[in-house]
């Protein structure tokens, strides 16, 4: 039996048997825009307030303050479990020594959930794309390891439109996708509808889940999938 983590949008987990794998790594892929933040701030509130799990979100480009605000009016205040959730602000080209701190502080916090937001930024400052493979390669082994369920933002090009058959690239480098257990995608635009905005479940390790693109909306209470048929 596969242990399932629930994501905190409503609407997302029955398009993934349940939930996420627990203990997995996902990449969190889209454009600009597309809801990467507000996905890892709701993951990580509705598991502190639901299900008492610690967090910590590791930012490399909003500060604290400017992640509670973001969300502050979509019901999610971060008061309400700051005991439960650890924000940790890394500045964008600040280091390229971030494994073992970052380990450090998972391993003494015991978070289940983890967000990096984004991967991109945190490999960004080291010398070259090989260097940059090399620690997200290492970074993964060390998530996986250490009993967080993780999301991780990669941040890529805007697309013009989607299909569900649409490929095109989750990642900056090329390799976040294969070494992670999932990939989601957030997308805007194009399929119309309901909603101008979709997600899709790329892959999703032992899980039978909806591969097409299914819309999805930012409103007053965060980002919900909506009920449409997929
Ligand atoms: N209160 C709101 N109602 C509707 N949409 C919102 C609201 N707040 C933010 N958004 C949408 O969410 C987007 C920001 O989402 P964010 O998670 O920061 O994107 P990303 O991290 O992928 O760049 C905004 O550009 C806007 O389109
Ligand atoms: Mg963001």
């Amino acid at each position: 039996m596969v242990e399932r983590v629930k994501t905190g949008i409503p609407g997302l987990n029955k398009l993934m048997q349940g939930g996420l794998v627990k203990n997995s790594v996902i990449l969190l892929s889209g454009g600009t825009g597309t809801g990467k933040t507000i996905f890892g701030l709701q993951f990580l509130f509705n598991g502190a307030k639901d299900f008492n799990e610690k967090g910590i979100y590791l930012s490399l480009e909003e500060s604290e303050e400017g992640l509670k605000a973001d969300v502050e009016d979509m019901g999610l205040d971060f008061n309400e479990v700051s005991k439960k959730v650890k924000f940790i602000y890394m500045p964008p080209y600040g280091t390229t020594n971030f494994l073992s701190p970052l380990k450090d502080q998972i391993e003494k916090f015991k978070p289940k959930r983890v967000v990096i937001d984004s991967l991109t930024a945190l490999v960004m400052p080291l010398e070259d794309n090989f260097e940059r493979k090399k620690e997200i390669f290492n970074l993964i082994k060390i998530l996986k390891r250490l009993n967080c369920t993780a999301i991780l933002t990669s941040e890529v090009p805007s697309e013009s439109n989607i299909s569900s058959d649409s490929t095109g690239r989750f990642s900056k480098f090329g390799i976040e996708e294969f070494l992670c257990d999932s990939v989601i995608v957030l997308h805007y635009a194009g399929i119309g509808g309901e909603s101008d905005r979709a997600i899709r479940v790329v892959k999703m390790r032992q899980t039978n889940h909806v591969r097409g693109p299914v819309s999805m909306a930012i409103g007053k209470l965060g980002i919900s999938v909506l009920k449409t048929k997929y």
